[in-house]
């Protein structure tokens, strides 16, 4: 077909596509006018630890597509457990009904979550298990004829998900102020950029426990605030406030969780029992769609009573606990002890330090602060001025290169595989030096 005189020849297959797709697609985070002159890597199938674009070009996946992938694409055992389940059933509601697969999936989660004795409500993403938490916390106190617990507690440089209720908890930014209307005021304690985080944190516990119906936390690492780091003993110390004076506490896992820091969850470090934890992202390896909130026996007894009663939590989405996605976390978590995944993270994360710490030193005035836990990791650079757009330009020269970068700003996220080898963690980290000299002229 030839074009209009007014439109350009698209040769590439890549150019094609992003045409096609700017036509129909409204891509989330994204300023669909300059969409297209970003360069969108436009995937078209993978190979293990790498995406195949429409052309046959080849990305390693540094960011594990969003934080969500863990072991690969493409896995074997995870393709093979979604036929299984699919020559079953795909999907049947969780409202009122159950299915064989969400059980199966619940019994084997719930020995290796840090809540005590836990239940688990499904959902399809990670705002939707926050907001699912949010509301459960509430109603949890007017359950018991407490109406005065009614405020939440969260941190500077909050993520929870962009709901409105995960954008009130969230510390604004990514241009949510817009919805200032629209947020619920919360009580605001720092974020991990700043080392008194918790003396302040434990303050406004003890200060206003009578009001507070939870506090909710990122615990070990704040992701999308640009991965802010904090030490597990802070963290301890939150919970113990918690704990001491009733509040309940949420730890929101949904980046975290699933071996990203080195542990299977970030509070087995920190030491904390969560009443209420929020899971997404890795839960099925990246593959599928699948999220949960998950409450400790405590929160979950205060919503028994008589059918049809008051006390029920009428709450709960179309999709929950859908089969396809059960069938997938259950062999996933299955993986990650026939793989030995931590011990790989851990590794991988050790040499991922010595070389960030090289090539950070090499660039000094250029790259500003490494943070790390386990494979989380943000690389922060440091542009003399502003709106020079280091980040996004350093990652697409990342990506000319054929690694897959995506920043938050001036933070380059670098989240790898957690089944990468050594020769992949050095292959991000000599890209990301060969991009950050070409962006930054060092
Ligand atoms: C800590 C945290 N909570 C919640 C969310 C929201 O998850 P989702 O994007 O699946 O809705 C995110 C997403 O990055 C997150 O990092």
């Amino acid at each position: 077909m030839t074009p209009p005189p007014d439109q350009p020849l698209l040769t590439s297959a890549h150019d094609r596509w992003v045409a096609r797709d700017a036509a129909v697609v409204w891509h989330g985070f994204t300023q669909m006018s300059s969409y297209a002159e970003n360069q969108p890597v436009m995937v078209e199938s993978a190979d293990g630890h790498e995406l195949i674009d429409v052309d046959g070009n080849r990305y390693l996946d540094a960011i594990s597509s969003l934080w969500v992938t863990t072991l690969g694409h493409n896995v074997p055992e995870l393709d093979q457990a979604l036929r299984e389940q699919i020559d079953k059933v795909a999907h049947t509601t969780l409202l009122g009904n159950g299915n064989r697969a969400t059980v199966e999936l619940a019994e084997a989660l719930a020995p290796r979550v840090p809540v005590p004795e836990p239940h688990f409500l499904f959902a399809s993403d990670g705002a939707a298990a926050v907001e699912q938490a949010l509301k459960i916390a509430f109603q949890y106190w007017t359950n018991q004829g407490v109406t005065t617990r009614n405020r939440y507690l969260a941190l500077g440089g909050a993520y929870h998900g962009d709901t409105v209720g995960g954008i009130s908890l969230g510390d604004g930014g990514f241009g949510t102020d817009v919805f200032d209307p629209l947020r619920f005021a919360v009580l605001r304690a720092p974020g991990y950029d700043d080392p008194g985080w918790a003396d302040t944190a434990c303050a406004l516990i003890a200060a206003h426990a009578d009001e507070l119906a939870a506090v909710v936390i990122e615990p070990l690492v704040q992701g999308a605030a640009g991965m802010w780091v904090t030490d597990p003993q802070s963290v301890e110390r939150v919970g113990d406030a918690c704990h001491e004076h009733g509040v309940l506490l949420v730890a929101d896992e949904v980046a975290t969780g699933f071996g990203r820091t080195g542990t299977l969850f970030a509070s087995e470090q920190c030491r904390i029992r969560p009443d209420i934890m929020t899971i997404g992202k890795g839960l099925t390896g990246g593959y599928l769609p699948m999220a949960a909130t998950i409450a400790s026996r405590r929160v979950y007894e205060a919503f028994l009573g008589p059918d049809l009663g008051e006390r029920t939590f009428y709450h709960g989405h179309s999709f929950s606990g859908n089969a396809l996605c059960a069938a997938v976390a259950r062999r996933h978590l299955e993986l990650f002890d026939e793989l030995d995944v931590l011990t790989n993270v851990r590794e991988r994360a050790g040499e991922l330090a010595i070389l960030l710490e090289k090539f950070a030193g090499e660039r000094p005035g250029v790259v500003g602060d490494v943070r790390r836990r386990g494979l989380m990791t943000g690389v922060e650079l440091a542009p003399p001025a502003d709106g020079l757009r280091w980040g996004r330009l350093v990652c697409a020269a990342a990506v000319r290169r054929g690694v897959l970068l995506r920043p938050l700003g001036d933070v380059v996220i670098v989240m790898p595989l957690l089944t990468s080898t050594p020769d992949e963690i050095e292959r991000i980290v000599t890209v990301l030096g060969e991009a950050v000299d070409e962006v930054c002229g060092t």
